[in-house]
């Protein structure tokens, strides 16, 4: 559904109804990367209290994030990035041997705890162009930067971690890739979180 502001997002109302407010979307890389870095300090002062968030989970409506879009999305208090990747992202992250990873397993809390770090492991499952991780930084926590980085994914500033295109940590202080959350498609178009 559409929110108050026309923002292709959606939310589980009855868990949280200010969730809304914390979801933006944007269409283009700079886009995003700016949105994030200017809205996040604003708009985490409107947290509801912990108890809640705790509890909660969200539905994201990703109808209008088109193939090369991402939007973010709040969780638990913490940023949730989903990207419907390109093909050549999804060509790139496969191109990589699992010997140069640094972090070889997947960190998807979807998957056993033992599962290699393969691109399909780390995307959703069945739909490959999918990326919906936790879009922290493993190092000391600051949120990265989107289509960024020697690897063309994502890259964290604050010490430079540099992220390929499935989120997996390859060079910089970051000890272990990005966290993939527990989520599912429940529609096309449609993400549950939580
Ligand atoms: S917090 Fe990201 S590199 Fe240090």
């Amino acid at each position: 559904m559409s929110d108050r502001k026309g923002y292709a997002v959606s939310v589980n109302e009855s868990a949280d109804p200010n969730r809304r407010d914390f979801l933006y979307i944007a269409t283009g890389a700079f886009g995003a990367v700016g949105a994030a870095a200017v809205a996040w300090p604003f708009i985490d002062q409107m947290n509801p209290d912990a108890a809640t968030l705790a509890l909660a989970s969200i539905d994201v409506d990703v109808s209008q994030v088109a193939e090369g879009q991402s939007i973010t999305a709040k969780w638990r208090g913490k940023p949730i990035f989903i990207r419907q990747r390109t093909q050549q992202e999804i060509d790139e992250a496969r191109s990589v041997d699992l010997s140069e990873l640094k972090d070889p397993m997947a960190r998807n809390a979807n998957l056993p705890g033992d599962a290699d770090a393969t691109d399909v492991n780390r995307a959703a499952t069945d739909k490959e162009a999918w990326l919906v991780m936790v879009g922290v930084c493993t190092h000391l926590g600051c949120i990265p930067l989107g289509q960024a980085g020697d690897y063309d994914g994502y890259f964290c500033p604050c010490h430079g971690s540099h992220y390929d295109t499935a989120g997996r940590i390859r060079t910089g202080p970051a000890p272990e890739n990005m966290a993939i959350p527990p989520f599912s498609f429940s529609d096309d178009t449609t993400i549950t979180i939580g």
